[in-house]
């Protein structure tokens, strides 16, 4: 077992920026304790973190049923964390050869070639929003995650699912109470929506991701149970939609409180690839990622860990790990190209990779080619409530063209 610390105690204000160092100081792991007092270890450092996620699922799985605490009767399986994860049949909570099989039905939907398919209909929708937030702008105060951040990646990752628009906001809704870790049932109302979603879809197929998962699963050799269609379908959702709306939102965020960074993207002395690269690191949207377990006796950086133990992937951390990264948490553009884990790494790696850098690299340089004399308004925001997802609460701007109308402005 590993030398005893102090725990780290996970609250919902959390600030993961602040958080990361500190995980980082306790060493390759860290034990942390969830609000209702749920005990975990979380990897922390960047070649520990690496090498966990190389060895799965041998020393590591995916599937909660190694979870000796709540095996023993020792955790509340409606915890809210807890409940996101156990008995869930997604690809990302199952291990080879389900995860292998399950991942290759879907894959294809998300190849780089795929994807790039989609960059005229994501262009237009960034476009569109910003025709929005342009109007807007000249009367009010916008919130841009509200307005730009949040909209943008909820109707791209809907559209190629066949969500209708009309299902948006309460997908939004329920996905966002759902991934803060901090509303009971908000995992089953997810759920339920799904469900009826799925039902309708298959009376009324279309083109869409849902459809062409229902017709495998009804095919022949049935290769895809209805629950694995439920929580892979649950999965898309939840890791479509926050983690791309928190890259933009932080992105957009850092380059405004960094004008001089700004400066050398708009000289082209950096390009928008290298920039985008280094938000993802300094500012990882998934940062504190549930859960893996150890397979049987193992060591996590040097300490020995027992079987059955949770484990949480601290990305943000060991995003930030000073042995990998130099002058880890400061934001510098100029850096090489560094080997973040902005997207996870080993079997698990995300499979939304192209779709999330797709719209990274039509967001972003469209956001400020658009609003080129926005500022920051008010106070800076604090963290979104979220154990997990990292992202301000808001992102509120002015554009400078309008900032005569001054105090009299209505706010956002
Ligand atoms: C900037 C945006 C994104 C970031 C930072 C991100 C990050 C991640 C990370 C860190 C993982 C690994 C989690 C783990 O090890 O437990 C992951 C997995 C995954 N991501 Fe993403 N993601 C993003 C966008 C997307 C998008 C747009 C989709 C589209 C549906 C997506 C779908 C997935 C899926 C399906 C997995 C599980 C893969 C597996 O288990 O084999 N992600 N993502």
């Amino acid at each position: 077992m590993a030398e005893h610390r102090p725990p780290v105690v996970l609250a919902p204000g959390i600030s993961h920026a602040d958080l990361a160092p500190d995980l980082f100081a306790h060493g390759p792991i860290a034990q942390v304790v969830l609000p209702g007092g749920v005990k975990l270890w979380a990897i922390t450092h960047h070649d520990a973190l690496k090498e966990a996620l190389n060895t799965q699922p041998d020393d590591f799985v995916r599937n909660a049923a190694y979870w000796r605490a709540l095996n023993d009767g020792e955790i509340d399986p409606a915890h809210p964390i807890v409940a996101m994860f156990n008995g869930v049949d997604s690809m990302l909570q199952t291990d080879d050869p389900d995860h292998k099989r399950v991942r290759q039905l879907v894959q294809k939907a998300f190849t780089r070639r795929g994807i790039q398919k989609l960059q005229p209909r994501v262009a237009a929708v960034v476009a569109e929003l910003l025709d929005e937030v342009e109007t807007a702008g000249s009367e009010r105060v916008v919130d841009l995650k509200e307005e730009f951040a949040v909209p943008l990646p909820i109707r791209v990752i809907s559209e190629l699912l066949g969500i209708p628009a009309e299902d948006q906001a309460r997908a939004h809704d329920l996905t966002t109470r759902t991934l803060s870790g901090l509303h009971e049932g908000a995992v089953d109302e997810l759920c339920a929506f799904i469900d009826a979603t799925i039902e309708y879809k298959r009376g009324h197929p279309d083109e869409g991701l849902i459809s062409q998962m229902i017709a495998v699963r009804d095919s022949d050799d049935a290769r895809l149970s209805p629950k694995e269609l439920r929580d892979n379908v649950l999965l898309f959702y939840t890791a479509g939609y926050e983690t791309t709306m928190g890259v933009i939102t932080s992105g957009v965020q850092a380059l405004l409180e960094h004008p001089g960074q700004m400066e050398l993207i708009r000289t082209g002395q950096v390009e928008w690839a290298q920039a985008i690269e280094e938000i993802l690191r300094w500012q990882s949207s998934a940062a504190l990622i549930p859960m893996m377990f150890t397979a049987r006796e193992v060591e996590v950086g040097g300490i020995p860990l027992p079987k059955g133990e949770p484990l949480l992937l601290a990305y943000m951390a060991a995003n930030r790990d000073p042995q990998v990264f130099e002058r880890a948490n400061d934001f510098d553009i100029t850096r090489e190209p560094a080997p973040h884990l902005a997207f996870g790494h080993g079997v698990h790696r995300c499979l939304g990779e192209p779709l999330a850098r797709l719209e990274l690299e039509i967001a972003l340089p469209a956001v400020f080619e658009r609003l080129r004399d926005m500022h920051l308004w008010g106070q800076r925001p604090g963290p979104a409530p979220s154990l997990m997802m990292n992202h301000p609460a808001s992102l509120r701007v002015v554009l400078a063209r309008h900032v005569g109308l001054g105090a009299s402005m209505a706010t956002a």
